[in-house]
């Protein structure tokens, strides 16, 4: 049997056969492209995949309310309420981890970006800070700093190696992005970029969408894809091959990530966790964050819209809301926690739906943009293995200092370019308050230190390379006492000499 022959049966027998109804107006190559694409679809499942979507869209959403309770102060740390001796000491045993190459640090970046808008990765995107860096840069020089404040402590010469898992979509301009700016200083064999499944878009009738006559609509399978391109791509052996038993995963937009944070591996570590995330306090109730809490006595994050109002309302003694403890999707694994995922839990990771307009040829042909969401996406998240976690612990830390994700174009009211600089912006300008300089605006008027709030919608033009600090460290040496004018930026080359008033 040919493989055509081979392909069309097993469309047909999945009820899919409307996917090669155009193959007679392909070219010869637009064949031989399209049934290399079918060929790679997991054409056994296709059946399952396409009922299953279908029935998970139509479903009732589901609360689990009577289930949930908050996760236990027990195996909570804070950056706001642990003393500051124990987060000392936490952060001394994340410095000593990273010291020893045992630490890696995991992106997430092979989401599509639709809100954003931006024909090219994330990553890629350049928020318009004074050094016109972009998030990649950020995250790299990061990278770079952690591992010389590890080896100025330990003497030691140590490897923070990253692991970037990408798309169909984010895979080639990544690489070619990296390889142009030549690595923004890393070794490129610390760079391990690897790529995730895709997965059909289906109507809701279990139909797959096709977005050409010879192209099935295909989306990335979510940022819990993270565990079979684990498998797929062998970096759980890189990582044994490494010596890499702690894993700092986090997604691409938030600005303000800290890579490897010394202080949540630490405290991870020396709880014996096997799992963590990291949460921030929700801002109001009615914010739409997923919550981490437990539900049958078991950690998992709760989506928003799971919870019913009046419970998302629930507070405390203190005013406190119950829960509060909103994920933002930066999580520690330890390699045996996802060697056990891979071995024994990949097939019972969750099916997240997504209702999305997914572009569509007609059954004449012609090419549609629909104006209604007209098909499912089918994802998997990557907190959904946290049921599986024997020692789960839960990390809560500072919004301002370390949450501003891109999520929105400019306009939006909030996750925007503009939102994610301004946070970045303000950061630096208290640190720079902190290590007791003053800053000027264009008219030398000083400003005061209280309006570096995250929320400044005008921060200071104050910009510090993550190479000069990693967070806030080091400056008080280099600016006390100082006069600042800005716009101001602050990198390597200048450290020896700021500019000065
Ligand atoms: P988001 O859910 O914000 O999705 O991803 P997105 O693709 O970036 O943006 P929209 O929803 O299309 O506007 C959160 C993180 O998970 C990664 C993203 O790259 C981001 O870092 N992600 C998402 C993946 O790695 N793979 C996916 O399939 C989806």
């Amino acid at each position: 049997m040919s493989r055509l022959d081979q392909v069309k049966r097993s469309l047909e027998a999945a009820g899919q056969a409307h996917v090669l109804r155009f193959w007679p107006e392909l070219g010869e190559e637009q064949q031989e492209d399209f049934l290399e694409e079918l060929l790679l679809l997991d054409l056994q499942r296709l059946r399952e995949h396409c009922q299953a979507a279908a029935e998970a869209a139509a479903a009732p959403p589901c609360s689990l309310d009577r289930d949930m309770e908050p996760v236990p102060p027990e195996i909570i740390g804070s950056v706001k309420w642990s003393d500051p001796s124990s987060l000392s000491r936490w952060e001394d045993e994340g410095f000593l981890q990273i010291s020893k190459s045992r630490v890696a640090v995991l992106l997430l970046a092979g989401g599509q970006g639709t809100r954003l808008g931006v024909p090219y990765p994330k990553g890629m995107f350049d928020v318009g800070l004074p050094s016109r860096k972009t998030l990649y840069q950020i995250q790299a020089e990061r990278i770079r700093k952690v591992q010389q404040l590890a080896d100025s402590r330990h003497g030691s010469s140590c490897t923070v190696p990253w692991y970037i898992m990408t798309s169909e979509f984010t895979l080639k301009p990544t690489q070619k992005f990296f390889k142009e700016n030549r690595y923004f200083g890393l070794d490129p064999s610390n760079i391990i970029l690897f790529e995730q499944r895709m997965v059909p878009a289906v109507t809701f009738d279990g139909k797959v969408i096709m977005e050409g006559k010879g192209k099935v609509a295909m989306a990335p399978d979510g940022n819990g894809g993270l565990y079979q391109a684990l498998v797929d791509n062998k970096v759980l052996e890189d990582l044994a091959r490494r010596s890499v038993d702690f894993l700092h995963v986090y997604c691409v937009d938030n600005i303000l990530v800290k890579m490897a944070d010394p202080v949540f591996i630490g405290f991870c570590v020396s709880r014996g966790a096997d799992c963590g995330a990291k949460v921030i306090a929700k801002a109001h109730p009615a914010e739409p964050v997923g919550v981490v809490c437990r539900v049958r006595g078991v950690p998992q994050v709760v989506e928003y819209s799971e919870i019913p109002k009046e419970t998302s309302e629930l507070r405390g003694p203190n005013g406190e809301l119950v829960y509060s403890a909103g994920n933002i999707c930066n999580h520690f694994f330890t390699r045996t926690f996802l060697e056990d995922v891979a071995e024994m839990f990949m097939d019972q990771l969750k099916q997240h739906v997504a209702i999305k307009k997914v572009p569509f040829v007609d059954s004449s042909g012609n090419l549609v943009k629909p104006t209604k969401p007209n098909g499912i996406k089918m994802e998997k998240f990557v907190f959904d293995v946290f049921p599986f976690s024997k020692n789960f612990v839960v990390f809560e830390v500072v919004r301002e200092d370390e949450f501003s994700p891109l999520k929105n174009a400019d306009g939006a009211d909030s996750d925007t370019p503009t939102a994610a600089r301004n946070s970045l912006l303000s950061q630096h300008s208290r640190w720079v308050s902190s290590a007791g300089a003053t800053l000027l605006d264009r008219d030398g008027t000083v400003i005061r230190p209280a309006s570096c709030s995250s929320a400044d919608q005008h921060p200071a033009e104050c910009e510090i390379s993550p190479l000069v600090s990693y967070f806030g460290e080091g400056l008080e040496q280099l600016l006390k006492g100082k006069r600042i004018s800005t716009p101001f930026i602050l990198d390597e080359k200048r450290v020896e000499e700021p500019q000065e008033q």
